[in-house]
C-alpha cells in the first residue's frame, strides 16, 4: 500500500501572526526534489522581501539576499562549509531571528547568520516557500 505522507502545495504561503521578534524560530522541512535547481524561503512584509533564502543547485551554494521596494540588494554567497543541501535529500532549517540576524541550521548544524536589512521585525508577517522541493511542515 503507498503510503499517504502530507506535502503542501507550492508555492506555500504561512502569516508569522505577530511578525518576527528576536528568538522566535521558523522551521521549514521537506525533501528537495532529485532534479532540483532551485527553491526558497521568504520572509516578508506586506511589500518586501526581508530574508531570501536560496538554494541553488544549479550555482551550487545558497544565496541569501532583501529585496525592497521591488530591488535586490547584494547578495550574500558565501557558506563555511560546501552546499550542505542535496538533491533528493530531506532537510530541515531553522530560522531563528535574533536582534542583530537570522541565524540559520540546517539538520542541528549552524550554517548562517545574515545581518537584518530590514529592521522593522514586526512588519516581517509573511513566510512563502516555493521552488523544487516537496514541502512537508512548516512550524512558525
Ligand atoms: C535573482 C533571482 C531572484 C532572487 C535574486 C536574489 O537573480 O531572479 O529570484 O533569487 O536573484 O538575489
Amino acid at each position: 500500500m503507498d503510503c499517504c505522507k502530507m506535502s503542501h502545495k507550492l508555492p506555500h504561503h504561512v502569516s508569522i501572526h505577530g511578525g518576527l521578534y528576536p528568538s522566535r524560530v521558523i522551521t521549514v522541512s521537506g525533501i528537495v526534489l532529485k532534479n532540483a535547481q532551485r527553491f526558497y524561503i521568504n520572509l516578508c512584509t506586506d511589500s518586501d522581501i526581508a530574508f531570501h533564502f536560496n538554494p541553488r543547485f544549479d550555482e551550487n551554494t545558497v544565496v541569501r539576499n532583501t529585496e525592497i521596494q521591488g530591488l535586490w540588494g547584494t547578495e550574500e554567497r558565501s557558506l563555511p562549509f560546501n552546499m550542505p543541501f542535496r538533491q533528493g535529500y530531506s532537510f530541515t532549517v531553522m530560522i531563528t531571528c535574533q536582534a542583530e540576524c537570522y541565524s540559520v541550521s540546517m539538520d542541528g548544524k549552524h550554517l548562517l547568520d545574515y545581518a537584518h536589512r530590514l529592521k522593522d521585525l514586526q512588519s516581517i508577517v509573511h513566510l512563502e516557500v516555493d521552488g523544487d522541493l516537496e514541502l512537508n511542515s512548516v512550524i512558525v
